[in-house]
């Protein structure tokens, strides 16, 4: 019960590894907000939870749509104690083929929605005066660039460095800002690199996914579960003297 009490938003913790993130925080103890544009998915998933969590309509794209989120936690839980910035979207193209679409559409939602549902989210607890915890999503792919994938690659970068600058500038409040770079996660998402990986290098769906998993150290990809250790780890008071790093959970695939 090492979150004890605590209020935690998990944006895009309707499915993949957020939705694992939410089952071991409210195992953990905590009030979970499944935050999620998935309605559905998070009504089902806070529903399947119990009484420790609530589900709250998001899109991280969306300035209104986040205000509401936070006021709604506010009104209904009293406070946010931590924050999962782990609502994400993939794509890939050869470089001639990358559309200012896809390029604004991952940005939107990897750096914009990112950042700016940190920053509502900080002021709330700046105002609370108890200092916080905030667990951004990067990935591997932040460490450095890959052929058919250069704006999702170059959306985590980014996030990495929104990790170091407000981990900076949060710090005098006590509010710990770090993130998570997980490396090849078996989840929808990875579905559809699967399919996209299969289209431009003309290979047979599931292909792709069974070279990236031979390719990990470990020997295997990563369960959305095998992300939860290090989420908990760095929502409980053990990582209060933690401020802006990234940690790799990746099974040995990238070294820092
Ligand atoms: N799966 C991997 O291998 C992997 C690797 C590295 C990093 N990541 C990152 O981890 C995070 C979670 O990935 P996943 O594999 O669980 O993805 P997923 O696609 O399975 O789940 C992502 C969730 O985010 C939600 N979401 C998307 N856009 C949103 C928006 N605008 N507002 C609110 N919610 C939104 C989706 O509805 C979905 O529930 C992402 O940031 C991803 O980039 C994943």
């Amino acid at each position: 019960m090492r979150l004890q009490g605590r209020v935690a938003v998990v944006t895009g913790g309707a499915r993949g590894i957020g939705a694992a993130i939410c089952e071991r925080y409210a195992a953990e103890g905590a009030r979970v907000v499944v935050a999620d544009m998935r309605e559905g998915e998070a009504e089902a998933l806070a529903r399947s939870i119990g009484r420790a969590a609530l589900a709250v309509a998001l899109d991280v794209t969306d300035q209104a749509s986040i205000d509401a989120m936070v006021a709604r936690v506010v009104r209904e839980a009293g406070r946010i104690d931590v924050l999962v910035n782990n609502a994400g979207v993939f794509d890939l193209a050869p470089l001639e083929e990358i559309t200012h679409e896809s390029y604004r559409r991952v940005f939107a939602v990897n750096v914009e929605g990112l950042l700016f549902t940190l920053q509502a989210v900080a002021r709330q607890m700046v105002a609370q005066g108890k200092g916080g915890k905030i667990i951004n999503f990067a990935s591997q792919a932040g460490r450095r660039g890959e052929a058919l994938v250069a704006v999702y690659c170059a959306s985590k970068a980014a996030v990495i460095s929104l990790t170091q600058s407000t981990g900076l500038a949060l710090a005098k409040h006590r509010i710990n800002v770090n993130a998570i770079a997980p490396g090849v996660i078996d989840t929808p998402m990875w579905d559809q690199v699967d399919a996209l990986f299969a289209k431009y290098e003309n290979l047979p769906v599931g292909e792709k996914k069974r070279q990236v998993g031979r390719a990990v150290p470990y020997g295997r990809m990563g369960t959305p579960q095998d992300m939860t250790g290090m989420a908990v780890f760095l929502a409980s008071a053990d990582a209060d003297y933690i401020v802006a790093q990234t940690y790799n959970v990746d099974g040995g695939n990238w070294m820092s």
